[in-house]
């Protein structure tokens, strides 16, 4: 959470506008404040406050600073309210030490009463503070700055990615990675950036390195040096040459991140069925030696998660257990079974509650992990023996979407493979499978060519309704689910997606007159069955809004509004309607969000990477 943003260069450029516009590119990661520091002539100066950035450079000329180092910082608070004082950068008691922080020092309180005992006069409620404080002890005792950096920070547990500078060093900036991430970006001789996340320097330099765990990087203009925190030798590493375009990390015409990303997703499901079949063959080769498959994730990945496990499972032979990560450990440690086999999915790749549950398992059981992330080179890749990364391109929107619809086209890519392998169907049926997942960039694209009218006016209706379900059946409850997790959290609307079958155990009482239920109906082996669901919701007043294939009559006869999705109604195309159904809802969100004058890139209180438990 929280976002990281450095700059050291020989160049005459602003170092204010550049970290501004940096962190500017990373605010998905929070937003509830702000701050930057400069470094000149042997002072550092600092603006900072709580609120959006925007708001905040507008009162405060965040970009006119100083001087040719800078380190910005925007913020989702943990330790501390979102207060100018708690917001970052955060210095020791001369003033002459800042350092910006992603992530949690798990022993503050402990270092914090020390550093007190020794004189240390503490400005704010935060865990960050404790850092200053501890290099500054150090270099009292006569450590250089960095020596003291070292030492401070192996008396740091937790999880952090820190950015340090100083009054006195001109030229140097500190960074340290222990399980947030961090990344260093150079463009050679003249400019060194580092931030959370590669966006934010991407239109500078697209030759990056990425930072392992306990590493430390001293970044001066144009080059960087790597080092172990704990043997304090160095580090050979490799740059890595990034191929997304500028274009991508930028809002590119559309009004909001989230608008963009939705309609990126046919781009995005192109490039993911380019994913070289080799990689697919050894993620299917693995499942098929598995004793047992479990799959895991956190909230959209979640989902995601729910609909791979559907199409894998039907064709493995084998049942997929899935798991919400912060579950996994929990639920398992008693019988998580040698041999096993977890698929992990994470967009971010850094979610701290699915790195934890793999490592968990890779420490007490032979286990083997395949990962599904959209970040190369991102924590959990380190926890996995294959790892097949979805070509989404970058997500800034803190609301996931085209990564969503990646990840169930990845997972469907290799049951299809698992399929074939198995001779489980013919092969003139794969051939239809593919030809169905070869479709979904096309119906996508012809969905949303044709629709918004539809569901602006479908947002305007439900308008006066706060809550509502999205229900179906079979592998379209992951569409309900992340339907409704969509509507919460960019929406702040209430929205249960559940099984239409389950319903009647109990949701069905909230139904009255008018009561709006979208149903997610593609004509599937579970259809006639909805037929009776959607006529007892209907019987007893509901308002039946159907997302339906573009032929559909039955259930689009008893619908008030139908949602025509452009596709066949085949088996083929229903076992993607994962893929081809959730833009719909997406778009639905997104414009219920506008109706109530809320910003769907900054749902309140939601950062897009949670690296806290
Ligand atoms: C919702 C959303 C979150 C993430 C979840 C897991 O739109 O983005 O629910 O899906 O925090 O994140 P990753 O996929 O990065 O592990």
């Amino acid at each position: 959470m929280c976002g990281i943003f450095g700059i050291v260069t020989n160049q005459n450029i602003s170092v204010g506008k550049i970290a501004l516009d940096g962190i500017k590119r990373l605010e998905y990661r929070g937003y509830d404040s702000c701050g930057i520091v400069s470094q000149h002539k042997g002072k550092l100066y600092i603006k900072k406050d709580s609120g959006k950035i925007d708001d905040i450079h507008k009162k405060m000329k965040l970009d006119d600073l100083p001087g040719k180092l800078a380190l910005a910082h925007t913020r989702w608070a943990t330790h501390g309210a979102p207060t100018k004082i708690n917001s970052h950068p955060q210095i020791d008691c001369s003033g002459k030490i800042a350092i910006i922080h992603n992530g949690i020092i798990e022993n503050f309180i402990e270092l914090k009463e020390h550093l007190i005992s020794n004189g240390h006069d503490f400005k704010s409620e935060t865990d960050t503070e404790v850092i200053p404080h501890l290099i500054e002890d150090a270099m009292k005792e006569g450590l250089s700055l960095r020596s003291a950096i070292f030492n401070a920070l192996k008396k740091c547990k937790g999880a952090y990615g820190v950015a340090i500078c100083h009054a006195d060093h001109p030229d140097e900036i500190f960074v340290v990675r222990k399980e947030s991430p961090l990344v260093v970006g150079i463009e050679e001789g003249k400019t060194t950036y580092c931030a959370s996340d590669i966006p934010a320097f991407l239109p500078y330099t697209q030759k990056c390195y990425i930072l392992d765990d306990d590493e430390i990087a001293i970044l001066r203009p144009g080059e960087v040096e790597f080092l172990e925190l704990n043997s304090e030798k160095k580090v050979k590493k490799n740059a890595i040459h990034v191929d997304w375009s500028i274009d991508a990390a930028e809002k590119g015409g559309y009004e909001h991140f989230m608008l963009k990303e939705i309609y990126e997703q046919p781009e995005a499901l192109k490039r993911t069925l380019a994913i070289p079949q080799a990689s697919i063959e050894i993620f299917a080769d693995m499942l098929l030696s598995a004793k047992n498959v479990y799959i895991t994730a956190a909230g959209t990945s979640y989902h995601a998660s729910l609909a791979g496990k559907f199409i894998i499972s039907k064709f493995l032979g084998k049942y997929i257990q899935e798991m919400e990560c912060s579950e996994f450990q929990t639920q398992l440690k008693d019988c998580l079974e040698q041999d096993s086999l977890i698929i992990a999915l994470s967009q971010s790749g850094e979610t701290v509650d699915t790195i934890e549950a793999v490592r968990w398992a890779k420490e007490n059981a032979n286990v083997k992990i395949l990962t599904i992330t959209n970040v190369v080179g991102s924590s959990l890749t380190r926890y996995s023996d294959h790892v097949i990364v979805t070509q989404a391109g970058p997500e800034i929107g803190v609301a996931a979407t085209k990564t969503y619809t990646t990840q169930v086209l990845t997972l469907a890519l290799v049951g299809i493979t698992i399929a074939r392998k198995r001779n489980v169907i013919p092969a003139s049926e794969i051939e239809c499978y593919h030809e169905a997942l070869k479709n979904t960039p096309e119906i996508v694209k012809n969905f949303l060519a044709n629709n918004i009218h539809l569901i602006r006016n479908i947002v305007k209706n439900l308008e006066k309704s706060l809550n509502f379900f999205f229900l179906s059946r079979g592998i379209s409850i992951a569409t309900a689910k992340e339907g409704g997790l969509k509507m919460k959290e960019i929406a702040c609307r209430f929205i249960e997606g559940y099984s239409a079958a389950h319903a009647k155990h109990g949701p069905i009482s909230l139904v009255r007159k008018g009561f709006p239920i979208i149903f997610i109906a593609p004509p599937d082996e579970t259809y006639q069955r909805l037929i009776g669901n959607v006529a007892e919701f209907k019987a007893r007043g509901g308002k039946i809004i159907s997302l339906v294939i573009q032929s559909d009559k039955i259930i689009a006869d008893m619908s008030n509004i139908t949602i025509p999705i452009p596709q066949p109604g085949d088996k083929y195309h229903n076992l993607i309607s994962p893929i081809t159904f959730i833009p719909a809802l997406q778009l639905l969100a997104y414009y219920a969000a506008l109706e109530q004058g809320l910003d769907p890139d900054k749902p309140q209180n939601l950062a897009k990477t949670v690296t806290v438990h």
